[in-house]
């Protein structure tokens, strides 16, 4: 979608913005919810981005074009709910010692918001690099990520890093193979020749502060205490071997047992995702998706009927190889693998057969692997 930021940032600033800055929403092709756990994950950014622009002015304000609201620091009442976002991100960063010049900065596109997009990163690495070039930091790429995470953080996700490093590192057509123990990274191909990601959004909402988000990366970091407990030392929950994760099951109670097989498994199936993204290996790429939704619905229990519905779909149609809720999970998107010349029989079939059960349509598109963040004005 060509979304023009410009024009838009015209008519609501009346002049030109001084800049603006695309932050892409990402996709995941595997891992999901082993970033906070030290593990693997891989993600790629998508062409769906969010625009953030701003001009110099006396006094610093905010605003959504998409919802035509606005916010200026500090105002409580009535305060939208993606504030959160750029109050955290601007508490952390002043508590770090930075400070920048009042702006009046607007933002809008065409990125679903609370749909497993990674919409609230691209508004947090969106504001970081926009002050970053606004207040002439000159920060790297990997600190402003850093900061990205912390930021969010700040403002109550109590998530990973694989949206952040992934909308600041990111590369068209790549998928990146992220160690969330050692923060380290490579890039292999983000599509199996002949085929193609399609991305069934259920526009069930979540907002991550306030979902069971939280509630699993706490339940993973009393996990995380406990196996200190069997083996001192540990970076994290995602370097116990095979017969370590056995012991640990025996001292965990049953349902953070479950958390703590899923994180297990994941990692391992990320892992021959990768290789099976090497080789081309469609059948077993699809596989390993519906693997991972069974692990995210069964184990983890973050899927929803609509995604589940979806996935279902995916599985009994000839025309996919596999599909998997894709993201923080609670309603979102799902992620299908598809054959490039089915994608338009297949998105047909699945809005229809959605719509029939659920009396809504889901947002149906193919995801194109993109560049990361980029300075566009
Ligand atoms: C959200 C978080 C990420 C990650 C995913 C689940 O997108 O922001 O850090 O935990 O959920 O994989």
């Amino acid at each position: 979608m060509d979304f023009s930021a410009t024009k838009i940032f015209r008519s609501l600033f009346g002049r030109d913005p001084l800049m603006v800055v695309r932050a892409p929403g990402r996709m995941n092709l595997l891992g999901e919810h082993t970033d906070y756990n030290g593990g693997w994950c891989l993600p790629a950014a998508i062409q769906h981005s969010v625009y953030l622009g701003l001009v110099p002015s006396a006094e610093t304000s905010v605003w959504s074009i998409d919802q035509g609201n606005s916010w200026i620091p500090g105002q409580r009442k009535d305060r939208p709910s993606w504030a959160i976002y750029f109050e955290g991100a601007m508490a952390f960063l002043r508590e770090r010692g930075m400070t920048w010049p009042a702006f009046r900065l607007a933002f809008g596109g065409d990125l679903p918001v609370g749909a497993g997009l990674s919409s609230s990163s691209a508004i947090t690495c969106g504001l970081v690099s926009l002050l970053d070039h606004y207040a002439s930091w000159e920060f790297s790429a990997e600190q402003c990520a850093a900061l990205a995470v912390e930021a969010e953080r700040r403002a109550g996700v109590a998530g990973g890093m694989m949206d952040q490093l992934c909308i600041f590192h990111a590369c068209r057509d790549m998928a990146m193979l992220l160690d969330c123990t050692t923060v380290s990274y490579s890039y292999l191909p983000a599509v199996i020749p002949g085929h193609g990601w399609l991305i069934a959004d259920t526009r069930v909402r979540h907002h991550l502060p306030d979902s069971d988000y939280n509630k699993r990366s706490l339940a993973c970091r009393e996990i995380f205490y406990r196996a200190l407990e069997l083996f001192p030392g540990i970076p994290s929950l995602s370097v116990l071997d095979e017969g370590q994760i056995q012991e640990l099951y025996a001292i965990l109670t049953p349902p953070h047992s479950e958390y703590a097989r899923y994180v297990f498994e994941e990692n391992a199936r990320v892992l021959e995702m990768a290789g099976a993204l090497g080789e081309g290996e469609a059948l077993k790429a699809g596989t390993l998706l519906l693997a991972g939704h069974e692990g995210l619905r069964r184990q983890f229990g973050v899927s929803c009927p609509e995604a589940d519905f979806l996935v279902n779909h995916a599985r009994r149609s000839e025309l996919a190889l596999g599909a998997r809720i894709m993201g923080a999970g609670f309603g979102g998107c799902t992620l299908h693998l598809i054959n490039s010349r089915d994608m338009d029989a297949y998105s047909r079939g699945i809005t229809n057969a959605f719509k029939n059960r659920f009396g809504w349509e889901p947002h149906v598109f193919e995801a194109v692997p993109s560049d990361g963040i980029q300075r566009v004005q």
